[in-house]
């Protein structure tokens, strides 16, 4: 027998079983899930690292409609839950282990506490939280559904409004309910516009502005509301909705009641801006589209008749079969994968920001999921 044949044996198995193991560590490896790329589709579970810092974004609701109802206190119950307060505070906001009793807090007091972040608390700005959802928050732990009594493990069917909860003083009456919701995404919260949508930017709509331009006419007024004609007869720009259809006349009476009671002491909005150390992608898609499609990019927001479309890359992706310059022919133009118009809720970015900077969008967009 050769005297080289045991130890040749022994090193073929030995490589063998290194071999083994190392294409096995390969393919086990959490960052490649080789073993679980199956044609089922599974979704790897996001990898979060130690020392970064993540917006809070709670627990989306299936269906943003359905915390649109108009009825703030049914309506802020749910978003209670969305931006994740009940986590903490519990479902009826009665205090948990982690958060103290909030339910009948007074509206200055949840006000600043949300928008500062106590200790232990994550710091919700108005981008994050926006003012017209706070407001129903509170307006819900201030209700009777909303209780001091230990309320571990009620949901909220266990704790649905009394009756009794719809007569609650709503800030700014049925007028300032009704531009909070339908309005105040494009001409911010405290109706001071100033934000830009496509080649124009919203206009301030409180009284003292609007009331000047329009000659204190309430009827073109509410022209220009339900039919979009300016003080001239002129057509208002396409991203401003036509309301008719939409609001009735008493609904756009009450929301011009409201504007009437609004004066020109908040400054106008500014842009949103990133976090600091942003790509310039993110910059612009922070100050240009996050206001509608969410600073994660989720959409879902009712702009006007429209709901703004979901633009994190898995489902942009799929809608445009992975064609960027499809997609940057829909931020440019507003055509869908198909050439067709987008609702013209959606602004025509074309004069207002160039391919470049689109792209760079586009790149922005790409790392969303
Ligand atoms: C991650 C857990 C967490 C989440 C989510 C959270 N909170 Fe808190 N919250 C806390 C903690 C902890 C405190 C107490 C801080 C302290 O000791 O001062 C607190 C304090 C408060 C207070 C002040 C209570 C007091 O008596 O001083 C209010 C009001 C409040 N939270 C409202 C909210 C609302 C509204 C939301 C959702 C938009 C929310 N919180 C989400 C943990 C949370
Ligand atoms: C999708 C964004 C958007 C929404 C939602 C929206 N607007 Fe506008 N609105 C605009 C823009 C943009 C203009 C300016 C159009 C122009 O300059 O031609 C405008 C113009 C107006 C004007 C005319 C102002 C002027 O100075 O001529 C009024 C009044 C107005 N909006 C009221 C409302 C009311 C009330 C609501 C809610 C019922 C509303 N808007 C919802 C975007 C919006
Ligand atoms: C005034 C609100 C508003 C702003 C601001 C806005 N969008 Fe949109 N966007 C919409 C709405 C609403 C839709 C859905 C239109 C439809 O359903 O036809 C949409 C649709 C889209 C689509 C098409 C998605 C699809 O699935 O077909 C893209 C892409 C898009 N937006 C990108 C952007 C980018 C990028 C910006 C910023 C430069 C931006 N949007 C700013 C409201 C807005």
């Amino acid at each position: 027998m050769n005297r080289f044949f045991v130890p040749a044996i022994l090193i073929a198995t030995i490589s063998g079983l290194a071999l083994t193991l190392i294409v096995g560590i390969v393919m086990r490896s959490p960052y490649t899930h080789g073993n679980l790329s199956s044609t089922a589709g599974y979704t790897r579970t996001k990898v979060t690292y130690q020392g970064q810092t993540y917006l809070w974004q709670g627990m989306p609701l299936a269906k943003p409609a359905q915390a649109q109802t108009g009825d703030p206190v049914k309506d802020g119950q749910l978003l209670f839950f969305q931006y994740g307060c009940a986590s903490c505070h519990l479902s009826n906001g009665s205090g948990g282990a982690v958060g103290k009793q909030i339910a009948g807090d007074s509206t200055n007091k949840i006000t600043n506490k949300v928008r500062e972040g106590p200790s232990g608390m994550p710091m919700f700005t108005t981008d994050m939280l926006p003012d017209s959802d706070l407001q129903k928050i509170i307006a819900f732990l201030q209700s009777p559904a909303a209780s001091a009594s230990a309320g571990a493990g009620t949901t909220p069917e266990a704790t649905a409004p009394t009756a009794t909860s719809t007569s609650l003083p709503v800030q700014g009456g049925p007028g300032g309910q009704l531009f909070a919701t339908n309005c105040s995404i494009c001409h911010g919260a405290n109706a001071a516009g100033g934000y830009r949508l496509g080649s124009v930017v919203s206009p301030d709509v409180r009284w003292a502005k609007l009331g000047g331009d329009y000659n204190s006419n309430v009827s073109l007024v509410t022209g220009a509301i339900l039919n979009g004609t300016d003080q001239a007869g002129k057509d208002l720009d396409p991203v401003m909705p036509r309301w008719k259809g939409s609001l009735t006349d008493q609904q756009v009476s009450d929301i011009i009641t409201y504007l009437q009671t609004l004066t020109t002491d908040a400054p106008a909005n500014q842009p949103l801006a990133a976090p600091a150390g942003s790509s310039r992608g993110a910059q612009l898609f922070y100050q240009d589209c996050s206001l509608c499609h969410g600073s994660d990019g989720s959409g879902g927001k009712a702009v006007g008749p429209a709901t703004s479309a979901d633009l994190r890359w898995t489902k942009l992706k799929g809608t445009y079969n992975g064609d960027v310059s499809l997609i940057i022919r829909a931020i440019l133009q507003g055509k869908d994968q198909d050439g067709k118009d987008l609702d013209p809720a959606m602004p025509r970015w074309s004069d207002a920001l160039t391919q470049d900077q689109v792209q760079q969008i586009v790149a922005f967009l790409q790392t969303l999921q």
